[in-house]
C-alpha cells in the first residue's frame, strides 16, 4: 500500500436512474400483488374473512400495503374483508420479525394486531405448526412471496432450497383452493409451474408484468437495507419479473 487511492470500476450503483428504477420496480410489485388480492377478497367478500400468511416477510410491508389498500378503498370496499388478526408473517431472520412488530406496533390502526413469527421455511415441522394456526385448521387460506424463493444451489439435508420451498409451500397452503399468490425475479411463469405443478398447485392466474430488455432489477431487502440484485439478460427480451397466482387442487 502506497498511501494512493485506486479508481474502482464504474457501477451503476453509483447512478440515480439506477436506484429510481429499483425503487419503481419494488413499488409495482407491491401494488400489482395488492391489487389482485384486494379483488380476490372483494370477490369473496360473503365468505370468511380469509387467513393470509407472507413467507419472507422482510420488514412486513406487503402485509402493512393490504392494510392500507384496507384503509384507503374503504369507501369502495366491502368493509373487513382483511382480518389484521388473521394476516400472519414470517421469516428466518430474528431482526426483520422484531423490525416488523415495532413498524406494526408504530402504525397502529390495526397493524399491530398483524402476527409476526421467527420461522425458517427449510424447517418442515416447524411448517406443520404454522401450518396449524388457521382456526379452522386446513392451512393458510392464501400464502404470498416477494421475492424470497431461494436461489441457492447449496443442498440442505440432501435437497435443494427450492424443493424444499415447494415443500414449505405444500404444507402451508390450504388444500382444496387455497391460493399460493408468488412475485419472482428469478424464476419465469414456467419454471415456477414445472416446480408447483407436480405438487398439486394450478396456475390461477398470471398477473402481467412489465417487460424489460437487458437488466432485471431485483430488490433485496434486509431488515435495514434495500439493494439491487443485478440480473443481466444478456440481450434476450422478456418479462423478468413473474407474478403468478396457484390454486391448490
Ligand atoms: C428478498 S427478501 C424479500 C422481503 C419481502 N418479501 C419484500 O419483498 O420486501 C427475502 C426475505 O426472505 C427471508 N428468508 C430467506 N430464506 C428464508 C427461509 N429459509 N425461511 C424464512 N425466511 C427466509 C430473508 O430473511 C428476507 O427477509
Amino acid at each position: 500500500m502506497d498511501g494512493r487511492v485506486e479508481s474502482l470500476p464504474e457501477s451503476k450503483l453509483g447512478t440515480k436512474e439506477h436506484w429510481d428504477q429499483v425503487y419503481e420496480f419494488g413499488e409495482d410489485s407491491v401494488e400489482r400483488m395488492i391489487r389482485y388480492l384486494v379483488d380476490m377478497l372483494q370477490e369473496k367478500s360473503d365468505e370468511e374473512a380469509k387467513y393470509i400468511l407472507d413467507v419472507g416477510t422482510g420488514n412486513g410491508h406487503l402485509l402493512f400495503a393490504l392494510m392500507d389498500a384496507q384503509l384507503d378503498e374503504a369507501e369502495n370496499m366491502t368493509p373487513d374483508i382483511i382480518f389484521p388478526a388473521r394476516l400472519c408473517g414470517i421469516d428466518y431472520s430474528a431482526a426483520s420479525i422484531e423490525l416488523s412488530k415495532a413498524i406494526g406496533s408504530k402504525r397502529g390502526h390495526g397493524c399491530e394486531q398483524i402476527l409476526f413469527l421467527e420461522c425458517d421455511l427449510r424447517n418442515m415441522p416447524e411448517m406443520d405448526e404454522l401450518a396449524a394456526r388457521p382456526s379452522h385448521g386446513k392451512g393458510w387460506d392464501i400464502v404470498c412471496d416477494k421475492g424470497t424463493i431461494a436461489l441457492s444451489s447449496q443442498l440442505v439435508h440432501g435437497k435443494l432450497p427450492v424443493d424444499l420451498y415447494v415443500e414449505a409451500v405444500h404444507r402451508l397452503t390450504r388444500k382444496d383452493g387455497g391460493i399460493f399468490f408468488i412475485t419472482s425475479c428469478n424464476f419465469t411463469q414456467e419454471e415456477l409451474a414445472t416446480k408447483f405443478q407436480p405438487a398439486g398447485f394450478l396456475i390461477e392466474h398470471v398477473v402481467p408484468t412489465p417487460s424489460f430488455t437487458f437488466v432485471c432489477l431485483c430488490l433485496f431487502h434486509t431488515h435495514t437495507q434495500t439493494f439491487p440484485l443485478i440480473h443481466e439478460q444478456g440481450g434476450q427480451q422478456g418479462s423478468t419479473v413473474t407474478t403468478v397466482a396457484f390454486r391448490r387442487g
